[in-house]
């Protein structure tokens, strides 16, 4: 077990404004005790309990362990080609009716074993790890029938024991129309609700729908979501993306902890999200590669409903497992300030996953904590976190 004191350090991000100042909770000059993976002591550096190891803090920023609570982590094969063909101008869309894109993945990871895809997941993630990342929500999604949705379930829980990441696997069995259902539709959600569902629930934490052009509607969404909750899981919902259809609104009636993309959102969405306290999932990732506009973050903002943000990683609309570059992209493109983007992937990141717990430094919360040193000649100040693209510079990942 590890024992470590990570002293003197110059700005602590808490992420709790309750303990420290302002929205990020800041602290100064302090040291943080890690025992295993449990934080057990915050305080000045003079009182510090010892430690079998310690790491010098001076002149650092330290936070707690990043929350990636969008990603479809699971996965085996390769979209390069889709790449080169939607620089040519070939659309998201018809790439995916044309049976690549989703359903590409869909057959390489259908191919693939267990132990193919928990390595390629497990080497995803430890990226992530070394980043500074402790949590990260994994889709299925790429099986589409049930042994296969299942294998891919598995193989991100082994991923995850094997990186020591927190995995919370979420089944996205509704993510599309597998072509030999394609006139069938009903015949594919009954298969998601009656020969999916039952083996994959006890092995995941949340149900998933992606709603759109070319994938599911709203009505089918609904079903299935209603479906997983009867079984136990928590909703949340793929909304607005490509093309307007009411799923931010029917997350929202459902308790959704989160919609995500949200690049179409209208007004009476927010306003659901809003009195329904669903959180938006922000993408920017997805919304460069597929040079998409931005969601409306003002009206997010000015109706109260709290902004997470996450990679989105998959292999064709956001190759991307960079929470720091996201968080970057997200006030670049998006519109959002430094306290928020650094929330969105901490602290709100956590609430979207349900885990109050998580992506907050507190006594008793698990780790990791993330400890920064700033590029040459910047201060500790949180906001060069931000405005380095990608690049955190990370000294140590303790816990
Ligand atoms: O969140 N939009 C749908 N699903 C994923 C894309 C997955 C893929 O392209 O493989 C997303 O962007
Ligand atoms: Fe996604």
């Amino acid at each position: 077990m590890r024992d470590t004191l990570i002293t003197g350090i110059d700005t602590l991000l808490t992420m709790d404004p309750s303990v420290g100042e302002g929205p990020l909770g800041v602290l100064h000059d302090v040291s943080v005790h890690v025992d295993g993976s449990e934080i057990t002591w915050i305080g000045p550096a003079s009182d510090a309990p010892s430690a079998r190891e310690t790491i010098d803090g001076t002149g650092c920023i330290a936070l707690p362990g990043l929350v990636d609570c969008h990603t479809h982590a699971v996965w085996a094969g390769s979209r390069a080609d889709e790449f080169e063909k939607r620089l040519a101008g070939a659309s998201y869309t018809s790439i995916l009716e044309g049976g690549g894109g989703i359903l590409s993945t869909v057959r390489a990871s259908r191919a693939a074993s267990e132990e193919q895809l928990a390595a390629g997941c497990a080497s995803r993630l430890a990226r992530m790890r070394a980043r500074g990342v402790g949590t990260v929500e994994v889709k299925s999604g790429y099986g589409l029938e049930p042994a296969a949705e299942l294998k891919l379930i598995q193989a991100a829980r082994r991923a995850g024991k094997l990186t020591g990441v927190r995995v919370f696997p979420t089944f996205l069995g509704a993510h599309a129309i597998p072509p030999d259902w394609r006139s069938d539709r009903e015949g594919y959600v009954e298969q998601v609700i009656e020969d999916q569902l039952p083996i994959v629930a006890q092995y995941a934490s949340f149900i998933d729908v992606y709603v759109d052009d070319g994938a599911f509607t709203v009505e089918e969404g609904e079903r299935i979501l209603r479906a997983g909750m009867a079984c136990g899981l928590k909703p949340r919902v793929h909304a607005e993306q490509i093309a307007y259809t009411g799923a931010a609104a029917m997350a929202a009636r459902l308790g959704a902890l989160s919609a995500d993309h949200l690049e179409r959102l209208d007004d009476a969405g927010v306003a659901a999200m809003a009195a329904s306290g669903t959180i938006a999932g922000l993408l920017p990732g997805a919304m460069l590669y597929l040079r998409d506009t931005p969601p409306p973050v003002a009206k997010l903002r000015e109706a109260g409903v709290p902004l997470a943000i996450a990679t989105d990683l998959n292999p064709g609309s956001s190759p991307v497992d960079d929470l720091w570059a996201c968080a970057t992209l997200a006030c670049l493109t998006m519109g959002l300030t430094v306290e928020e983007a650094l929330r969105g992937i901490t602290c709100v990141a956590a609430d979207a996953l349900g885990q109050p717990d998580l992506g907050r430094l507190r006594v008793g919360s698990p780790g990791p904590v993330v400890l920064v040193r700033p590029p040459p000649s910047e201060a500790p100040h949180p906001a060069v976190l931000v405005q380095h693209f990608g690049c955190p510079r990370i000294e140590a990942v303790v816990g």
